[in-house]
């Protein structure tokens, strides 16, 4: 989607740089994602003022935060896209509060207060993203999730058009899965981490990214787990119980390391990948009668 030049010259009163016919196969772990124009927000108090703008002008508009988790449509996109540009580090620590900018990178963040004797991420090391997707989804791994260090958020509601900041006992975490609205934006958070010495936090480090090496396929493009795991089960050892790794489509394919993980090995389109999800999906039911639910979210146009 193209975005007039009379509202350019708006946006661009509001600090927002526009960048235009992007292709989002760059801006995707996936490598997968159609063109359109983006919207580079500098600051963050003038989110509710281009949200308004975009609606009074009838542009439909997606929020892309690391890119990690997203599988996008080929081709021209109906849809802009927005984007915090990432802060380095985006962290201002006070005690055991670590204030950190939704646009920081999740694994700098946490080696961040690692260095500052602040701990209880270690398993989120390698996830890869940013904060506010990993506070957005509720990102977890070797038994740390985000949701419960999360004492404030500041984010901007959709329902009241207006920058707020909520606690964190009023925000409700599941298995990746949070009560944020899907049009709201995160914009900061507040976290409590515990002391721990550096040394400590690296030895625990080292052993998630160990694990994490031996495991999943961290040198090729995907999106991580595409499906959560059912209640009680492992979407990953199904999938490699009904011999699935290396099945593809196209250019997407069951990883061969991790069957959870599908992997772009050159030049898949989304309609690929699609397939390919709808096909495991397919073999999962009739093989075990289990409905798999996607983790990656999908941006169909
Ligand atoms: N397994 C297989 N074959 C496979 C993959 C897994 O047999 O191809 C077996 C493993 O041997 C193990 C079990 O399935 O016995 C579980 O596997 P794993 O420990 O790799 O964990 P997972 O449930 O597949 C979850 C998260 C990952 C996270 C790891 C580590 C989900 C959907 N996935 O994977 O998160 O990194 O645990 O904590 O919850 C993500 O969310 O994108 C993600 C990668």
């Amino acid at each position: 989607m193209r975005i007039s030049d009379n509202v350019v010259a708006r946006l661009k009163e509001l600090g927002v740089e526009v960048r235009q016919g992007v292709s989002l196969t760059d801006l995707t772990s996936l490598g997968i994602g159609g063109t359109t124009d983006q919207l580079l927000l500098r600051r963050y108090e003038t989110v509710p003022e281009v949200m308004r703008l975009l609606k009074d002008e009838n542009i439909p508009h997606r929020f892309l935060g690391g890119g990690t988790n997203v599988l996008i449509a080929d081709g021209e996109l109906p849809w802009v896209v927005l984007h915090l540009p990432t802060a380095h580090p985006g962290v201002r620590i006070e005690g055991n509060a670590a204030y950190v900018d939704a646009s920081a990178d999740l694994g700098g963040m946490v080696t961040f207060c690692a260095k500052n004797n602040l701990g209880g991420m270690e398993g989120l090391i390698g996830v890869p993203g940013s904060v506010g997707g990993a506070l957005r989804m509720n990102a977890g791994a070797y038994g740390t999730q985000f949701g419960p260090h999360v004492r404030e958020v500041e984010l901007y509601r959709a329902a009241t058009g207006k920058i707020e900041t909520l606690r964190g006992g009023d925000i409700r975490f599941d298995y990746r899965h949070t009560s944020f609205a899907p049009e709201d934006v995160m914009l900061r958070v507040k976290l409590e981490l515990p002391s721990k010495p550096f040394k400590e936090i690296l030895a625990g480090i080292k052993v998630c990214n160990e694990k994490r090496r031996s495991s999943q396929p961290l040198n090729q493009k995907s999106a991580g787990c595409i499906f959560k795991n059912p209640p009680g089960g492992s979407a990953g050892r199904m999938i490699d119980e009904l011999g699935l790794k290396g099945h593809r489509v196209g250019d997407a394919m069951v990883s061969d390391r991790h069957a959870n993980f599908f992997v772009n090995t050159g030049h898949a389109s989304c309609t690929d990948m699609l397939k390919l999800i709808d096909e495991v999906r397919e073999r999962v039911r009739t093989a075990y009668g289990v409905e798999l639910e996607n983790e990656v979210i999908v941006w169909r146009n």
